[in-house]
């Protein structure tokens, strides 16, 4: 310690506490944790080899190239904006990208919006925080899909929310199921913050919502006052093209929050999404994001990208993760036999699996992925714990078509030995420990 109280280089003893060994005692931070911590990450040991998880995309379809040419092209010509925090495009996000989705989601989703009506968001994670952030406190309700994305379900009971999970069918929220819910809630005294649904390609069922349900859906959010979170984040990626308008865009009323991601049709390591809100709202959560402004370089290449060849590169990148899926759909039938049912979703990167009900998902994750196969338990996936129970979602958009067919197979050895099912593999009847 210096004579004016501060540590200096001469006394390195004063810089760390050391044991007899000579070896640094690590300072405890553990007492001084802030309360309600979410327990501790574990390290990462990298990807398995066959990885069925996450929301990846497929790696040789990333444009590489042309995202390459525009970083060029967009940092020669506006590079020197970036010592603006924002651009000097305003807090909203880089304007020339806002005005790309006006264009984007005025022809895709029938969305009629300003560029001030669109925030830009770190991942459309963000999107679903700054939602969360102006209307939830602890204890509220809100309605959820019975199955739904987990970064939803999760970010929900961390807030001590409760998620009410209305059942599906093909074309995703049952109104007759969410109209007894609603009903229900309201002889509870209980008003449900939001309606959030996943309407066009859900996760993880990939249905997508026809419009006279969308309509219908919105008439009863209506009639109980409840506004409705539309996630859109897979609305790219649809086999045939063709999608129903946005709900945001069937009504005049304001009352539907819409989110959407650059995730899935472009990268989702860019980390950039959005939300299309009333700027009434969009004032609300402007100081609740609080990252100065998401990354500039991400939002001008997708910019300067997406500007020419968005509408070619969806099209081949679907037409990729369909090949994808039926690789991964032969394989399970020819793996797990009748044991796994699923039905052929519409578009997105994702296979909803049910196996029989003596297969815990949990514990298949658990002893596929000591033999290099992640999958997603479908308990992850509901607030209702035992639905999830025996299901499970495959991501198909990453793995390549031979790792599809190998991680499947592995898939099937481990679940046959773990809950003896499936009984025959590949048409061969196995004998089983069980
Ligand atoms: C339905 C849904 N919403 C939002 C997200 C978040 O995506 P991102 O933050 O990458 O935009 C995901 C990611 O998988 C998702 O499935």
């Amino acid at each position: 310690m210096s004579e004016s109280g501060q540590l200096s280089a001469a006394s390195p003893a004063a810089l760390s506490v050391e044991t007899a060994s000579g070896r640094a005692v690590p300072f405890d931070f553990a007492p001084l944790f802030a309360a309600d911590l979410p327990p501790a990450a574990a390290k990462s040991n990298g990807f398995p080899k066959y990885n069925f998880i996450g929301g990846h995309n497929d790696p040789d379809l990333v444009p590489v190239g042309e995202l390459t040419a525009a970083a060029s092209a967009v940092l020669s010509r506006e590079g020197a904006r970036l010592a603006m925090y924002g651009l000097d495009s305003g807090p909203l996000g880089y304007r020339r990208l806002r005005e790309f989705l006006v264009a984007k989601l005025k022809r895709d989703a029938g969305i009629v919006c300003t560029a001030d009506e669109i925030l830009i968001t770190s991942g459309s994670l963000q999107a679903i925080e700054l939602v969360n952030g102006i209307l939830l406190s602890r204890g509220d309700t809100v309605i959820t899909e019975q199955v739904t994305y987990f970064g939803s379900l999760n970010r929900l009971t961390r807030l001590g929310v409760n998620a009410v999970g209305v059942p599906l069918d093909d074309q995703g929220l049952r109104i007759d199921a969410l109209s007894a819910a609603l009903d229900d809630l309201k002889r509870r005294g209980i008003r449900a913050k939001y309606i959030y649904t996943i309407p066009t390609v859900q996760n993880p069922t990939g249905t997508i919502m026809g419009e006279a349900r969308r309509r219908e859906l919105l008439a009863l959010a209506e009639a109980h006052g409840v506004p409705i979170f539309e996630d859109d984040c897979y609305a790219d990626l649809i086999w045939d093209g063709k999608r129903p308008p946005a709900m945001f865009a069937m009504t005049t009323r304001r009352n539907v929050i819409y989110i959407g991601s650059f995730s899935k049709s472009i990268a989702p390591a860019l980390r950039i999404g959005y939300i299309v809100a009333d700027w009434t709202l969009l004032a609300r959560m402007l100081p609740l994001k609080t990252d100065a402004g998401t990354g500039a370089l991400e939002q001008m290449v997708l910019a300067e990208y997406c500007t020419p060849h968005f509408t070619t590169h969806v099209p081949e990148l679907t037409r990729a993760l369909r090949t994808k899926l039926e690789t991964m759909m032969d394989a399970l039938a020819e793996r797990f036999g009748t044991a796994a049912e699923f039905d052929d979703p519409k578009g997105g990167i994702f296979l909803w699996v049910k196996l029989p009900d003596k297969v815990d998902t949990q514990k298949l994750a658990q002893a596929a992925l000591a033999q290099g196969v992640a999958i997603n338990p479908g308990f992850e996936w509901s607030p209702d714990k035992p639905y999830g129970k025996s299901r499970m979602r495959l991501c198909f958009a990453s793995p390549s078509h031979e790792e599809i067919r190998e991680g499947v197979a592995v898939l099937a050895e481990v679940c046959r030995r773990e809950f003896g099912v499936p009984s025959r593999i590949a048409n061969v009847e196995t004998p089983t420990k069980l």
